[in-house]
């Protein structure tokens, strides 16, 4: 039998509010298929700080370790802006991701048909998105050393940080772009900056080398500028995106933002195993926290992506995917996705719908 053990990490402000409604679609879908998925639950970030001192204790780390599949809401918040860089909420996020060198982020980028008019671009433009961005997440400039702020001779202080990736590292994220998009469009564009950047000239060499693997993609390489600009001018243009960690961060949010909200986007952090960390791409969004008025559905859709990479329950995913299609079908919107005529629902009441949608699908 599959083994199913989950390690929930709410996290911080609006992240315990929208983890518990993915549970309770993870715990309907578990009631109707029987996965036997057992939950455990951790700290990790600024409630981990308060309750113990670090962002990631060494217990969060082993529970992570010993789990299938972890389910965070999100990290941070301005409670910890006083906190020491090295121990800040976000140091813990990374720190889980490095351990257990979850280097594989997917973050897709969805346009549901129904929200076609929640997008800041004119619905033409968007209609039928359909865009994976795949991140590297344990390399680049976000884990390179050395790295610090110094001190000059003249006692003028200098920040600096160090961009660097290896073959092997490159490699590994190159063929796992390529394998998603063989199951996709079969279309790959690489996203670098080796017109300035050296660390991105060997991304593009080691990139055309997998390339030989897979004669079937069709691969571009485009500078990160310019794929910012694309991404707003022609998004459609793309299927899959393969880029480095901190490229990735800023162009997922652009991605995001094209499909109506943030709060609709989920992500998997996958380790070469499989073994994922799954979060919804939306931060953990203080000023509303506290209110239930945030967006379950990237942490639902999340749970879903679990399902499918890690838990090996494929077709329970696409009933959640389903589930969350028809309570937008029957018009139900938080208020990041409200347009009028929809019927404005909070967190809960939208979780709730999710899982009263489940129930009736399995009837
Ligand atoms: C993300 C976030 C994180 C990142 C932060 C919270 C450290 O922005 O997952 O995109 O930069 O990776
Ligand atoms: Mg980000």
């Amino acid at each position: 039998m599959i083994e199913r053990r989950v390690l929930v990490l709410p996290g911080d402000n609006i992240g315990p509010e929208i983890v518990p409604e993915a549970i309770k679609v993870l715990k309907k879908v578990d009631e109707i298929f029987n996965l036997n998925i057992e939950f455990e639950y951790g700290e990790l970030g600024g409630a981990a700080i308060d309750a113990c001192g670090l962002p990631c204790s060494n217990a969060t780390l082993e529970k992570a370790k010993a789990a299938n599949a972890i389910l965070l809401g999100a990290v941070g918040g301005p409670q910890w802006d006083h906190v020491d860089l090295e121990i800040r909420p976000e140091k813990g996020l990374l720190a889980i991701r490095s351990e257990l060198d979850l280097f594989g982020n997917l973050r897709p980028a969805i346009m549901y048909p129904q929200l076609s008019h929640a997008s800041s671009l004119k619905p033409e433009y968007v209609s039928g998105l359909d865009i994976l961005i795949v991140r590297e997440l344990v390399g680049g400039i976000y884990f390179g050393k050395p790295r610090g702020i110094r001190t000059l001779v003249d006692g003028e202080r200098e920040g600096y940080n160090t961009y660097r990736y290896k073959e092997s590292e490159i490699r590994r994220i190159a063929r796992m772009a390529f394998e998603a998009a063989m199951i996709r469009g079969k279309r790959l564009c690489s996203v670098d900056k080796s017109n300035v950047l050296e660390v991105t000239v060997l991304w593009r060499e080691i990139v055309e080398e997998v390339a030989v693997d897979y004669p079937e993609v069709k691969l571009s390489h485009m500078y990160v500028d310019n794929a910012a600009m694309q991404l707003v001018m022609q998004p459609k243009q793309f299927d899959v995106i393969v880029t480095g960690n901190m490229f990735g961060d800023i162009l997922s949010d652009i991605a995001a933002m094209l499909t109506g909200s943030i709060g609709m986007l989920p992500s998997a952090s996958l380790d070469i195993n499989g073994v994922g960390m799954y979060e919804p791409c939306h931060g953990s969004a203080p000023d509303i926290a506290g209110q239930d008025i945030a967006n379950p559905l990237a942490t639902i859709l999340s749970a879903a992506m679990m399902l499918r990479y890690s838990l090996g329950a494929k077709n329970e995913a696409k009933a959640i995917e389903r589930a969350v299609s028809s309570v937008l079908d029957n018009g139900l919107r938080t208020g990041d996705i409200f347009t009028d005529g929809m019927k404005k629902v909070g967190t809960a009441k939208m979780g709730n719908a999710v899982v009263k949608a489940l129930e009736l699908s399995a009837l």
